[in-house]
């Protein structure tokens, strides 16, 4: 009988241990534990069995027993973490999104300007950041004793050359290089000298226009502006020019959009600040002594260019209210972006 108890035992455990379904495994504990059960039926008989025998078969059942209990336990809770774990699969969530880069606003709006000037044939070209004097003023029709160079103060390299103070230098590099027609945009950095804070960097983004050909006009310039100033900031957007001076146009404008926040109907508008109007850039005809720079006949073509801050128009745009966070790098201004249009 001893010997049938531990053989008893070494198979109950093996079943026990090989389940994987709570009902089978209630089932064996009938079969092995419960009272029609072989091993109660031992236990039940010792008070027959020979006073010699009974202490050692009585233990030997006792330990049956609570093995035979143990490997029950641990294979429920083993069976009910994995039911347990499965269940955590919800195949209904969504997947795991792949953290993907959100675009500057800066970029952003680069983008949509291209975008926009694409749409009326202009072509995007790139000019180098470190430029020399020459781009950057002396072809511009700024020589060197010019007052506007004043306004325009920078970094001058070692070797060298300086950080170009506007993106009008790709006006000269391109035209240097082809003949007219020409309907150019150019985007990108800039540097002047100037402290920072909340309306001033001494790094900023400027868009650059131009466009040369034959009996090109000031209407031209116009309209060309106004398309964009619909297409930035709504159709009901309205420009106006008031008189300027670039020594690189003439005659020269600033140009300014109707406020695209209060339509010029609040005297508080933080945009507008009430006027109605916000600043966006300058622009003017082609000066004929830039031609000349660059080998045109002045007498043959003229031309219009224009020359913008992106910052301003982001800020109004995204609502920024400071233009030190474009070029912080700070993620929680970045992340910001990712999710608009
Ligand atoms: N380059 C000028 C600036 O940074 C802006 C500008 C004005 C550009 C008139 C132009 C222009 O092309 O025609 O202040």
């Amino acid at each position: 009988m001893l010997e049938e108890l531990l053989q008893l035992q070494e198979i109950a455990v093996e079943e026990i241990l090989a389940t994987n379904q709570l009902k089978a495994l209630e089932d064996l504990r009938v079969k092995y534990l419960g009272r029609k059960s072989r091993l109660r039926n031992i236990m039940s008989s010792l008070g027959g069995l020979p006073t010699d025998q009974r202490p050692k078969i009585g233990q030997a059942a006792g330990e049956a027993q609570k093995a035979i209990q143990t490997a029950i336990a641990s294979q429920m809770s083993l069976i009910r973490e994995t039911e347990e774990s499965s269940s955590y699969i919800d195949v209904t969530l969504p997947g795991r999104v792949p953290d993907l880069g959100a675009p500057h606003p800066l970029i952003r709006l680069s983008y949509e300007l291209t975008d926009i000037f694409r749409g009326m044939g202009f072509e995007l070209f790139e000019g180098p950041e470190t430029e020399d004097e020459y781009h950057n003023f002396d072809a511009l029709n700024t020589p060197k004793d010019h007052p506007a160079r004043d306004l325009h103060d920078t970094f001058y390299l070692e070797a060298g050359g300086l950080l170009r103070t506007h993106t009008s230098t790709v006006q000269i590099r391109l035209m240097e290089n082809r003949q007219p027609p020409i309907r150019m945009i150019s985007l990108g950095r800039c540097y002047r000298k100037e402290t920072v804070d909340a309306t001033h960097h001494f790094a900023f983004h400027q868009m650059e226009g131009l466009f040369v050909d034959h009996n090109v006009s000031f209407a031209d310039l116009k309209g060309t502006i106004e398309a964009m100033g619909r297409q930035l900031l709504g159709p009901k957007t309205q420009v106006r020019f008031r008189s300027h001076f670039f020594p690189f146009t003439e005659p020269s404008v600033e140009y300014d959009f109707s406020c695209s926040l209060c339509h010029g109907a609040s005297k508080e508008c933080r945009i507008c600040k009430g006027t109605g109007w916000i600043e966006i850039a300058g622009a003017g005809m082609v000066d004929p002594a830039v031609f000349e720079s660059v080998g045109y006949d002045p007498e043959n073509y003229t031309g219009f260019a224009f020359g913008m801050g992106l910052e301003r128009i982001a800020m109004i745009r995204y609502g920024i209210d400071d233009v030190r966070l474009f070029l912080e790098n700070d993620l929680r201004f970045i992340r910001q972006f990712s999710n608009l249009r």
